[in-house]
């Protein structure tokens, strides 16, 4: 948790809500709610292609303090934004073209109404340390504190899954993003230390710990992404055309050896993108085997393909990332994994790490990064965290 400083004082982001919620409200906050970001390991674009991803929660989340109100009046205040102030009726949800983080809020309770048309409104203070348009899912860790929020104070009977499931909703529905489901369901599921492989088609998952001699490295290209305005949805676009073509509803139900006997029927740009679903579902499962027994040599391999295969047949990476995935792989060889993360163009690489090779990753990084691109680098240094749903076990 990283500390702010406010007027004289130094808080942590709790006890930051907190004051922020004592000072626009004139009372206290009953309840601090906080959602993780996410890292994914491996498995891009494979979500809503029913396929696998292996995503960890880590320490960088949004936290919101909150209170219950009478009438049905949702009242945020978004501490990090510049218009801050939020304020709408649960019977008049619409859709906000100039206060675009307000919509989260909007798509989030408008599908928490579908399924409790009962709940009143909120008064609520919202701030988060989760890099925005960097691909580490600050939209969905929003949507998750949300509704936890909101099962909190209303006593829901909701799950992480559910969870899950209806801030994909706010997003596909409200938002305008058909993203899958990987960064809300870890968001809401990840357990400690742990990164999750999980099967996008029956959401199932399971966990592998995270050996402790390595370190999960983040480092931000700084170019920013969006995923709205992004190529992200054409990209699903051609993922369902390649489905359709062989009458099954996700990429995960072909084979490589079924794509490849159709190759001369299938556009050769269609064909690229479903031979990186297809290739990245088995990398993804392959990696969690290895993580399961410290394999790092085959970690490292899959990593290196993932890359490769999101540069060349996805084509969602930018030179930027491509500078940064070789430039760490230099130093990392067999020993780590690098590789880009989450939805591409712009945004985040991940590497794995051994302890003793982080201070040269970081020197590398920054010796380099800024005199091949013009742009700095952000580098976060994260820990697997728990997920908002999840019970200590
Ligand atoms: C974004 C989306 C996810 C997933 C990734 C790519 O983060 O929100 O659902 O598709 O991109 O793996």
């Amino acid at each position: 948790m990283t500390s702010v400083v406010l007027g004289q004082l130094e808080l942590d982001e709790q006890a930051l809500v907190k004051v922020l919620f004592e000072q626009q409200f004139q009372c206290s906050a009953v309840q601090v709610c906080y959602a993780p970001g996410r890292v994914n390991l491996i498995g891009d674009h494979t979500d809503y292609n029913d396929g696998f991803v292996l995503p960890a929660a880590i320490n960088y989340g949004t936290s919101i303090a909150s209170a219950k109100r009478e009438d049905s009046i949702v009242k945020v205040y978004a501490h990090d934004c510049e218009q801050q102030i939020s304020e709408f009726t649960l019977n008049e949800i619409v859709f906000d073209e100039q206060m675009m983080w307000s919509n989260y809020v909007k798509g989030t309770i408008q599908a928490l109404l579908k399924k409790y048309p009962d709940i009143k409104g909120a008064n609520l203070v919202v701030t988060g340390n989760v890099p925005q348009g960097a691909g580490l899912s600050s939209s969905a860790s929003f949507e998750i504190a949300l509704l936890k929020t909101f099962a909190l104070l209303y006593q829901l009977d909701l799950t992480g899954v559910e969870a899950a499931l209806l801030g994909q909703q706010a997003e596909n529905d409200f938002v305008g993003c058909n993203c899958g489901i990987m960064d809300q369901l870890i968001s809401a599921m990840g357990q400690q230390g742990h990164a999750m492989l999980l099967d996008c088609k029956d959401l199932s998952f399971e966990d592998a710990p995270i050996p402790d001699e390595l370190t999960l490295v983040i480092i931000n290209s700084n170019v920013k992404r969006g995923l709205v305005g992004s190529e992200y949805n054409l990209r699903r676009e051609q993922c369902e055309t390649v489905a359709q073509y062989f009458g099954v509803t996700a990429l995960r139900d072909v084979t490589l050896a079924q794509l490849n006997s159709a190759k001369a029927q299938i556009e050769p740009i269609l064909y690229k993108r479903a031979r990186h679903v297809i290739t990245e579902n088995h990398r993804a499962v392959n990696t969690f085997k290895a993580l399961k027994v410290n394999d790092m040599m085959t970690i490292s391999e899959t990593m290196k393909a993932s890359h490769i295969s999101l540069r060349d047949d996805f084509e969602v990476t930018t030179k930027e990332m491509d500078g940064l995935v070789e430039m760490i792989d230099d130093v990392l060889g067999d020993k780590g994994g690098v590789r880009m993360t989450g939805g591409g163009f712009g945004g985040c690489v991940i590497a794995l790490v051994p302890n003793d090779l982080v201070t040269k990753v970081n020197e590398v990084v920054n010796d380099k990064y800024e005199s091949e691109f013009g742009l700095k680098p952000s580098i976060y240094l994260c820990t697997a965290t728990q997920g908002a749903f999840r019970s200590a076990n």
